[in-house]
């Protein structure tokens, strides 16, 4: 079974393998193939076709992460406090914190942030809750941003997210993940860290990588340069349809071994 000791205990040994998804099936057919699933809020983008993270409630990943839970035995999982869930004080994270944790049966949380955020991590990790950091491109902060890009192409800007991996570090963060910043920036932080890196968008040198398991499939209509495709669900899945529609429109589905 997956803990944050294994995982820790990964660092430039083992790649950690990390899948963001949100529902119980597939979780069940995941579990044990890789090493962390997260709960993560682009859940609001792929389940819910919102543009942005932003509007993702607290109920929402409750009842995601439950479901996602209540699937793994073996994978570590982890759920994603929602934005405006944590900023506001170091006492409205704990109790965000502690409401996903008991409510989800999840192993730890992650949070977005870097300096601002460590007085409120280092409160989390001294009452029991690990947290996992997510610097870099933070899509929870699009807005300030200026949309979805790439981080830290300039020296200012790298030193700034290096900066911000070092404040989750030191706040007790167990892992951070690296989003969208340069393949050099990546492994800058990864050499530089003690706790493993998870890079989406950044390097393959970072200690694993994670994916969100609707990109991996191919089931989105529009993906980022980082995105792989491992296969092609759209036109699986609209190949099913059709011969569906199809086998019932011929009345040759449901066939007599489907029938009692
Ligand atoms: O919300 C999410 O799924 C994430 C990963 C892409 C890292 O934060």
């Amino acid at each position: 079974m997956r803990t944050l000791l294994t995982l820790k205990a990964q660092k430039g040994k083992d790649k950690i393998t990390a899948l963001s998804l949100y529902d119980y099936p597939t979780a069940r057919l995941v579990d044990g193939m890789v090493d962390v699933i997260l709960v993560g809020d682009s859940l609001g983008m792929v389940v819910y076709g919102f543009d942005s993270t932003l509007p993702v409630t607290m109920d929402m990943m409750v009842a995601h992460g439950r479901a996602v839970s209540r699937a793994c035995s073996d994978t570590f999982v982890v759920v994603d406090l929602p934005f405006g869930s944590y900023q506001e004080s170091p006492a409205q994270a704990f109790a965000s914190a502690a409401r996903v944790m008991a409510e989800t049966g999840c192993k730890a949380v992650k949070l977005e942030g870097g300096e601002e955020m460590s007085a409120t991590v280092a409160f989390l990790t001294e009452r029991g809750i690990p947290v996992m950091g997510h610097v870099g491109l933070q899509p929870q902060s699009v807005n300030a941003l200026g949309g979805f890009r790439v981080q830290g192409r300039t020296p200012e800007g790298a030193d700034r997210i290096l900066a911000a991996a070092k404040a989750m570090e030191g706040a007790g963060c167990f892992s951070v993940v690296l989003e969208g910043v340069t393949r050099d920036l990546g492994d800058r932080i990864t050499r530089e860290l003690a706790i493993p890196v998870i890079g989406i968008g950044a390097s393959p040198g970072c200690d694993g990588q994670i994916l969100v398991m609707a990109d991996l499939l191919g089931a989105g209509e529009r993906a980022p340069k980082f995105v792989k495709a491992f296969c092609d669900t759209r036109t699986l899945t609209r190949d099913a349809v059709a011969a569906y529609v199809e086998e019932v429109k011929a009345a040759t589905f449901p066939a007599a071994q489907h029938c009692y």
